[in-house]
């Protein structure tokens, strides 16, 4: 990691280049809005990106998404913390990565909003592979 790297919120303009990777990563394209993304931005080049999509009944923390070279540098965690430590005490995942986001304090478990099922059921043909929905909750 390097002294330049910094977080901040996505603008219109960072729109087109997430716009792109999501596409590439085949990660969740819906209603994509500037203000639900942060950035991991080094220099200035955008190194990675989330989201946290606001439901009715849940917050869901995804599309994350990291540069082909500048991965297993901590840059998902990166992303991951910020969005739980901006987001609601309890945020929801859908995701087929379910060791790498057990790993970063999520857990498979019952009771999941009826959001997050729909948005899995919407997902099952689309999605790369199975697809499970985790929570984490913060302490
Ligand atoms: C998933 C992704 C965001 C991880 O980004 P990253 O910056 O490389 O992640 P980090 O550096 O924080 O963590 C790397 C760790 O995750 C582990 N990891 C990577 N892919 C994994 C997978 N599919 N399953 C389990 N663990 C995985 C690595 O082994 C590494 O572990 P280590 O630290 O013990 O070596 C990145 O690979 C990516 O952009 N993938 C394409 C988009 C995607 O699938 N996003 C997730 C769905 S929301």
């Amino acid at each position: 990691m390097t002294m330049s790297m910094k977080i901040r919120n996505a603008t219109n303009r960072d729109m087109p280049s997430i716009v792109r990777m999501i596409g590439e990563f085949e990660l969740d394209y819906e209603n994509l809005q500037p203000d639900q993304f942060i950035i991991v931005e080094d220099g200035d080049v955008m190194a990675g990106f989330g989201r946290l999509k606001p439901y009715p009944d849940a917050t869901e923390l995804g599309c994350v998404g990291v540069l082909h070279e500048r991965r297993q540098q901590g840059i998902g965690k990166m992303i991951v913390d910020e969005l739980i430590r901006r987001g609601p005490a309890e945020i929801w995942i859908t995701t087929d990565m379910p060791d790498y986001f057990r790993a970063l304090g999520f857990c498979e478990c019952q009771n999941v909003p009826r959001s997050i099922l729909q948005k899995l059921e919407r997902f099952r043909d689309f999605a790369r592979g199975r697809i499970v929905a985790m929570r984490h909750v913060k302490p």
